[in-house]
């Protein structure tokens, strides 16, 4: 028996490693198959509201390994990672490492597995904001840079790995897992308890947490009033991230219309996406997600690893000058929202077929 482990660490990986765990089950129950996992939970996430929730609502089972490395810088965070996962491997090494996205516990983990000479497969990879000032971009980079299978979400993904002198027989274009896990619960999102009695569409949804958005107050401050006045008073529900919540509490003025909330576990944080006027947010997957539901999508942010919610989903680039916001807005509410399609492969698929590669690679 082959056995692959399995890295998550924080809330986006849940999202992503959920499906990929249903389809190894599903595929479990035949004979011939002779793979198992072992999931590790790095702890980098370890909130209730950032992670059990989400084992919970999404069928995840137990972790097999808890590194519990919790918070810290960047290199603390790392470090302890690779420390315990290292640990971890010369007791009991694994056949195969699996990392999705592009956090600090995905290059945390694929660098200790590539030194121990046991392959690294990256699940989301080849994307890239062109963009060293953000974490996940240098994580993106580390990890492909010692990937033997990178299983990519768009022809983006691909071109850019080609670039950097990938062979294409080590490039599996599958598709999105983030998807898989939308298409697979979609009937099944539900409202918040705060939203009882309310009128569908009657809302903006809002999320912030990347460092260059929410670690300085002022900035902070800035751009929450400008999206404040640019909503022409219509609520703005904000589920409030850890990093964003420490800065939030020393803002003097925010905006009557907001409606602060803490995290919102998966099916009620999509149930608010589905039907919101538009959602605005610093997030990646929230983009992807948004484009598949059609939902109007403003990114706060310069540059973006998915082009494909752009170009051809309901995604715009608004940048972090606050002063766009607003006439992007008066476009939304004149009606002249761009119809999105969907990317090719994000069709709840995904994960079966990274599972079919998978049992010829190990
Ligand atoms: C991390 C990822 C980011 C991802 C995001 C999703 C990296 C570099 N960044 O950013 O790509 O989009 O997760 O949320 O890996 N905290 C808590 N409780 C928790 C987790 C964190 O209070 O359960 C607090 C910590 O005090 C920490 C802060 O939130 O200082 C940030 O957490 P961290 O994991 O360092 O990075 P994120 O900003 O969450």
């Amino acid at each position: 028996m082959k056995i692959i482990d399995i890295i998550a660490g924080a809330r986006p990986n849940f999202i992503k490693i959920a499906p990929i765990i249903k389809s190894i089950e599903k595929r479990k129950k035949s004979s011939d198959f002779t793979m198992d996992y072992r999931l590790v939970h790095t702890g980098q996430h370890y909130d209730k509201k950032m992670s059990g929730d989400f084992f919970a609502q999404l069928g995840i089972p137990l972790p097999d390994v808890n590194l519990n490395v919790g918070s810290g810088t960047q290199a603390q965070q790392t470090a302890a990672i690779m420390v315990s996962y290292e640990e971890l491997l010369l007791k009991e090494p694994s056949d195969l490492c699996l990392v999705v996205g592009d956090v600090n516990s995905t290059a945390a983990c694929s660098i200790v597995a590539q030194k121990l000479c046991i392959p690294v497969a990256h699940v989301e990879a080849g994307i890239r904001a062109g963009d060293w000032s953000m974490p996940e971009e240098i994580n993106r980079i580390l990890t492909d840079s010692i990937t033997n299978y990178f299983f990519t979400t768009s022809k983006y993904a691909n071109e850019n790995l080609k670039k950097i002198g990938v062979s294409d027989k080590d490039i599996f274009f599958v598709g999105n897992t983030m998807i898989d896990t939308l298409i697979a619960n979609i009937d099944n999102l539900k409202p918040p308890e705060f939203m009882s009695g309310r009128k569908d569409d009657e809302y903006f949804i809002l999320t912030l947490h990347r460092p260059a958005n929410v670690d300085d107050v002022e900035n902070l401050e800035i751009v929450i009033n400008a999206i404040g006045e640019a909503t022409r008073g219509i609520d703005v529900i904000f589920p409030v991230h850890p990093r964003t919540l420490k800065t939030i509490k020393l803002i003097d003025k925010v905006p009557k219309n907001f409606i602060f909330v803490d995290p919102l576990p998966y099916l009620e944080f999509n149930f608010l996406v589905k039907n919101s006027k538009a959602v605005i947010t610093d997030s990646g997957g929230i983009t992807e997600e948004a484009t598949v539901m059609n939902v109007p999508c403003l990114t706060l942010r310069d540059s973006t690893e998915r082009p494909e919610t752009v170009i051809e989903g309901t995604n715009v680039l608004v940048g972090t000058n606050p002063d766009n916001i607003k006439p992007i807005l008066d476009k939304l509410f004149a009606g002249e929202w761009k119809k999105g399609t969907v990317p090719e492969l994000w069709d709840g698929k995904t994960s079966d077929r990274i599972v079919g590669i998978l049992e010829g690679l190990v």
